[in-house]
């Protein structure tokens, strides 16, 4: 048997042989358009390893139970921090496109017509399969595919199924709102807030002891001592705060989150010292980190597109820097995970966990 070679191993003929640049025949007439292809062919293959890093944690979290005995949580954050580092590592080749100048990609530009990085399916891929559907999409009518410079049918379709499959924050959402934090058994020596803890702060002065409890019909016990801690701990400014707090977390939730799955995020988020909640808080503060970095190489990539063709319009047709701007506001997958910071209180203001919570809660979530 002939021993493996290295480039028929990782199939380099193919990879690169897959660089046609269009505006030129010859290397001596060579532009930046070769830097241009070979950009985004480094994009569309880091594209598919956040792809394949997303299906496997998705994989693990469609059981209904995450095992941390199993590992199974320390994977799925170590995974989830790989993307992480991919998505760092392309926000920076950013630069090396921004090495081309305006009028070096206007020797170019009008070949590439009407193709678009808008039409990259991974990249759509990877937004539905973290949780952005469609009907959160800024300028949805882009995506029509009946429109010249949008995806193809098929393409479509495949970001269609990849949003009906459970993404990854749906899952995240049943896997929060499946934490046992509040069984009453975890809960019986637990020792309420005293009322002047809930009542007095130097920002807020005086809080009406009654407006507490009445605000808690059947609201378990330590969210009626949190609320309070929470009531004192804000300024007058943010007195409003307090009703949103209700409505987050005992009303209507949040987005698409469910107010048992923000309550499970502001527990873990409350707790984090604890050592059951590390690896949990881990999880959710990498979720956040990535969605910072989508839209940090989103701004990027909207400031480069100013720099390239300034406010004319893209090669897919759309408004082009206008709508990246519009994205940049909008496309999130976990920004309701981010925004429970608004809820903390300082640590010491918070309630003290009983013993038998602490002792109960295994890593077993
Ligand atoms: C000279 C460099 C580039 C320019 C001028 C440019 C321009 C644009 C413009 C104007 C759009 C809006 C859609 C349109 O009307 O065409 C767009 C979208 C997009 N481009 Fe680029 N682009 C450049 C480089 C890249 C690179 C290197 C990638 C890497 C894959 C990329 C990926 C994307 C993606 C994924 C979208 C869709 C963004 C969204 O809808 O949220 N672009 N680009």
């Amino acid at each position: 048997m002939e021993d493996l070679y290295y480039s028929d191993y990782i199939e380099l003929d193919k990879i690169l042989s897959s660089q046609h640049p269009k505006s030129f025949e010859a290397l001596e007439e060579g532009n930046d358009e070769m830097l241009f292809i070979i950009i985004h062919q480094v994009y569309e293959l880091w594209f598919k390893q956040i792809i394949f890093e997303l299906d496997l944690v998705r994989h693990i979290f469609i059981r209904d139970r995450i095992n941390d005995n199993s590992d199974d949580l320390s994977k799925v954050v170590q995974k989830l921090k790989r993307i992480g580092k991919i998505l760092e590592l392309i926000n920076q080749q950013v630069s090396v496109l921004e090495t081309m100048t305006a009028p070096d990609f206007l020797e170019f530009r009008n070949l590439l017509l009407p193709a678009s990085g808008f039409q990259s399916k991974q990249f759509r891929l990877i937004e539905a399969k973290l949780g952005l559907k469609m009907e959160q999409r800024y300028k949805r009518e882009y995506y029509k595919y009946t429109r010249r410079g949008s995806l193809a049918e098929t393409d479509l379709q495949e970001v269609d199924q990849a949003e009906n499959e459970s993404t990854l924050k749906e899952l995240i959402i049943k896997w929060l709102e499946r934490m046992p934090f509040f069984h009453e058994e975890y809960w019986q020596d637990y020792k309420r807030s005293s009322p002047v803890d809930r009542r007095s702060t130097p920002q807020s002065g005086s809080v009406d002891r009654q407006s507490i409890e009445s605000n808690s019909g059947q609201r378990h016990k330590f969210w009626v001592d949190y609320r309070g801690a929470y009531q004192t701990s804000l300024s007058q400014s943010e007195a409003g705060r307090l009703k949103e707090f209700d409505k987050v977390f005992f009303e209507e939730g949040r987005g698409d989150v469910s107010p048992a799955a923000m309550r499970a995020a502001l527990f873990i988020t409350i707790y984090r010292n604890l050592p059951i909640f590390h690896l949990p808080f881990e999880l959710l503060n990498t979720l956040s980190e990535i969605d910072e970095l989508l839209s940090n190489w989103r701004y990027r990539h909207f400031m480069m597109v100013r720099r390239m063709i300034g406010l004319r319009v893209g090669t897919g047709g759309t408004s082009g820097a206008g709508y990246l701007e519009g994205t940049l506001s909008q496309h999130y997958a976990f920004r309701e995970i981010t925004e429970v910071a608004t809820f903390l209180i300082e640590r010491g203001k918070r309630p003290g966990l009983p013993n038998v919570l602490k002792e109960k809660v295994s890593f077993n979530l």
